[in-house]
């Protein structure tokens, strides 16, 4: 791999599994064109963005936007009751992709988004993508597309279906990266 080769990050932030699951699949689905990786963004330092030709972030819809201290304390009660079964990931309840964007300078990095949602409505269940191009760009990122939403049931579980499309949107970003062949 030469220094031009596009290469890809996806980063993210998880409280039940579901949305490193997405972020799994989308790097799965860009690693088809381009090196790909992955990784949980409390992982991730500043120095290491450095080479990357598109940035895919993404963090579950907590109270209609980016979780908080807050929401990450609310969600890991929530286990008690509603979501058995469900267990936290590492490092859930440290800051996570929120306070990332507002500690991390981004500029001139093309970047897009991505979230996982309750099935409902848009209009009801909220979306943290606004939030997260909003941060994303006042830390200078250029902020691409519209971004992607996955959605999970009621226990947080993603709805059949949900890797699939992750998947290949993941190969179609992948593929919009890849440098045109020369005659
Ligand atoms: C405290 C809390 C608040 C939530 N608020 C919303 C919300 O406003 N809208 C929504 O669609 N989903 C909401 N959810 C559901 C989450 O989006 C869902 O748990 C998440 O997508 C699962 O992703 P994860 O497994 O990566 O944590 C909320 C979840 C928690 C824990």
């Amino acid at each position: 791999m030469d220094e031009t080769t596009p290469r890809a990050l996806v980063a993210y932030e998880s409280l039940f599994g579901s949305t490193r699951q997405v972020a799994e699949v989308i790097a799965a689905g860009m690693s088809q064109s381009v090196p790909t990786d992955c990784r949980d963004v409390r992982r991730l330092s500043p120095y290491e963005l450095r080479g990357f030709s598109l940035l895919v972030i993404g963090a579950p819809t907590h109270a209609r936007s980016l979780p908080t201290p807050a929401s990450r304390a609310e969600g890991a009660k929530w286990l008690e009751n509603r979501m058995y079964g469900r267990t936290l990931e590492g490092r859930a309840l440290t800051p996570g992709m929120r306070e990332w964007l507002g500690a991390t300078a981004l500029t001139g990095l093309r970047l897009t988004t991505f979230t996982t949602r309750t099935d409902l409505p848009r209009l009801l269940s909220g979306s943290a993508l606004p939030a997260m191009a909003r941060l994303a760009r006042r830390a200078g990122a250029w902020v691409d597309g519209r971004g992607f939403e996955a959605v999970v049931d009621e226990k947080g579980q993603l709805v059949a279906g949900e890797l699939d499309r992750a998947r290949e949107w993941g190969l179609l970003l992948g593929r919009s990266l890849r440098r045109p062949v020369r005659a």
